[in-house]
């Protein structure tokens, strides 16, 4: 048989199968349980994160022959033929190629048409937003108020370019982007039951960089899988998915910490010989020191959410043992200004390269705060010589 990747193998077949949207099927389901389900949706949200198999899941459940607690069975004839594409009453458009007011035109022509097995005739348009303003205004119609056998599911990724018009005739589900502890945990059972051999950190490293659609974790871990084979060293991770990187910054944090500018220049340079933009650069190094802020003032069984790498939490706890929270404050100030210097001006990386230079230099403010203070008790004592 054909090799098929992760993420077509493993589409979710039932309502509960969706990992991070159980409001959205928790509704669903309800409205099947108590036959009252509409007549168009619209399912909005990130890429991957399953708008495409929850059209598919909810078509099959409403035309499914034996539903167990508002769940497709997945194998009377009609959800046989919906899972394997076959389905002549299920009728998928894809909008971005099909734009155009002819093709709503056949379509408004063919939902007269009864279905020829399924309760419904189910319109799945995905892409929506991809049709032109005049083939939008043809669909509203008939997306008002369709013949009792058809049901319109469509969906976006971009919910900002679906006319009013069509929204407010539709209802609409916003998929979330997925938690990195789900995605993390949800990994974790597809390696098990894949009978693979890939770290947990590794998996952390895949959900991070895939940040909250699955779709794309899925597809890093074939492609590692095909790169390695079943076992996945964590080094081979790190330079798949371009992380080395992240390790540069994490580098570049330590030598600032420790005041040593040929250090930071060093890893600076290195980090955009690699092929970052300056933009990424500071992005990149904004988000390690509120990472470390956090380190530094919550306690690290309450930051799982972060998903921080071994190597990173050891290195974090070191470096917030020697900084002090407000020095991390001055030193995001700092990045702060060079982000904006570097939107600026036409010489990002001079900018950068002096804030970086900058950072190396700065006093403790805990150390202004000790001398306002000395200050100020040596003034009160002149006050009152008595003392
Ligand atoms: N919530 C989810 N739960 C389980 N698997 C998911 C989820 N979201 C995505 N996947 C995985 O990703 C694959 C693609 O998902 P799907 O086609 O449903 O995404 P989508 O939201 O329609 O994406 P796009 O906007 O790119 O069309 C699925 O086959 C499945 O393997
Ligand atoms: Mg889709
Ligand atoms: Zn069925």
């Amino acid at each position: 048989m054909s090799y098929l990747v992760l993420a077509r193998k493993l589409r979710p077949k039932r309502f509960q199968d969706l990992i991070g949207q159980d409001h959205i099927w928790m509704t669903l389901k309800n409205a099947i349980k108590s036959d009252r389900v509409a007549h168009a949706f619209l399912f909005t949200g990130p890429r991957g994160t399953g708008k495409t198999s929850c059209a598919r899941i909810l078509t099959k459940a409403i035309n499914c022959i034996s539903l167990v607690e508002g769940e497709p069975c997945g194998e009377c004839e009609n959800c046989v033929e919906i899972n394997q594409g076959i389905s002549t009453d299920v009728i998928e458009i894809d909008a971005a190629s099909n734009r155009g007011i002819e093709h709503i035109r056949e379509l408004r022509d063919s939902v007269k048409f009864s279905p020829a097995k399924c309760q419904y005739k189910t319109y799945i348009i995905d892409e929506v937003h991809m049709l032109t303003t005049e083939s939008f205004n043809a669909l509203l119609k008939t997306l008002e108020e369709p013949p009792a056998h058809v049901k319109f599911i469509l969906a976006t990724t971009d919910q900002h370019k679906v006319p009013a018009t069509v929204k407010s005739r539709c209802q609409r589900f916003d998929f979330a982007n997925i938690s990195l502890e789900a995605m993390t945990e949800y990994l974790k059972k597809v390696v098990k039951e894949e009978a693979l051999n890939i770290s947990d950190s590794a998996l952390t490293m895949i959900a991070k960089s895939s940040a909250g659609g699955l779709r794309d974790a899925l597809t890093a871990m074939d492609m590692l899988i095909s790169f390695s084979g079943e076992t996945v060293d964590d080094e081979k991770v790190f330079e798949l998915l371009g992380l080395i990187d992240v390790r540069e910054i994490d580098q570049l944090l330590k030598e600032v910490i420790a005041k040593n500018v040929a250090g930071v220049i060093e890893h600076f340079n290195r980090f955009v010989a690699n092929g970052h933009s300056i933009t990424q650069f500071v992005t990149d190094l904004m988000r390690a020191l509120k990472d470390l802020s956090l380190v530094a003032t919550i306690p690290l069984e309450k930051l799982n959410w972060l998903g921080l790498l071994p190597d990173q939490i050891t290195l974090y706890k070191e470096l917030s043992s020697r900084v002090t929270t407000s020095t991390l404050q001055q030193l995001f100030d700092i990045a702060v200004e060079i982000e904006m210097q570097v939107k600026k001006s036409n010489q990002a990386q001079i900018c950068a390269e002096m804030g970086l230079i900058r950072m190396c230099s700065i006093e403790s403010l805990e150390g202004v705060a000790e001398i306002i203070s000395v200050l100020r008790d040596s003034s009160s004592q002149k006050k009152n010589p008595l003392n």
